[in-house]
């Protein structure tokens, strides 16, 4: 059976997840390689809905418990519609942020438990994880900076910078120990090296 390949983008803000999955891309269209590019939160209609409660900063504060339902919830929806069945077809699936940044974020980020997110993992990915996972790695202060220039920050941005760095570390962390799936990318490079680097890393594939 066709299968196609599962690869996610990971890592803090501003580290430049956005701007190499069009590097990314192409690479597949070179290689005639079918893929969707996607993002999570979000990348079905019901799922991009829910990205909107997740990122809209509102009066009524969204529990920690709420947030975390809401990301797996948007990921039952995402793999459902979108992401089994691209990969049923054989096309390639990228994608912007997956359940890594569960882990960084509310794992991390914001202490919660991580037997319970590895709890909902399993419930709703079954035995689905990436085949390759790209972490951007670079100093919090660098991707704060090239994100600042984007106007209103949301509900996750405006978090201390202490929160930051445990998701940074929760990233690096899960890295080391599955080397095999993670390969760490030196983000806080010109972009030029950025891509050299991921260059390396699909050459291999
Ligand atoms: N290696 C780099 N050197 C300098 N600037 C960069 C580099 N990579 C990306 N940028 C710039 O930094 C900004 C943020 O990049 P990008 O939007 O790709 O980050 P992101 O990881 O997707 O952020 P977010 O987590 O907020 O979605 C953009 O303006 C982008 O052009
Ligand atoms: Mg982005």
């Amino acid at each position: 059976m066709k299968y196609g390949r599962f690869i996610s983008l990971e890592g803090g803000e501003g580290v430049g997840k956005s701007t190499n999955l069009q590097f990314i891309k192409q690479f597949l269209e070179d290689r005639k390689i079918p893929f969707v590019l996607t993002r999570e939160p979000g990348g079905t209609g019901v799922a991009e809905t829910i990205r909107g409660i997740l990122l809209e900063r509102q009066a009524e504060k969204l529990t920690e418990q709420t947030e975390l339902l809401l990301m797996f919830a948007a990921r039952a929806q995402h793999i459902q519609e979108l992401i089994l069945p691209a990969l049923q077809q054989g096309s390639w699936v990228i994608c912007d942020r997956f359940t890594d940044a569960t882990y960084a974020y509310q794992g991390g980020g914001r202490n919660m438990d991580v037997q319970t997110i590895a709890w909902l993992e399993n419930l709703v990915q079954g035995d689905l994880r990436p085949d390759l996972t790209f972490v951007f790695d670079a100093p919090i202060e660098i991707g704060m900076q090239r994100a600042k220039h984007r106007g209103e920050l949301d509900r996750f941005e405006i978090e201390q910078l202490a929160f930051f760095e445990r998701v940074r570390q929760t990233y690096l962390h899960r890295a080391a120990l599955n080397p095999q799936r993670y390969k760490i990318i030196d983000a806080s490079l010109p972009l030029i090296d950025v891509q050299k680097q991921l260059q390396r890393e699909l050459d291999l594939l």
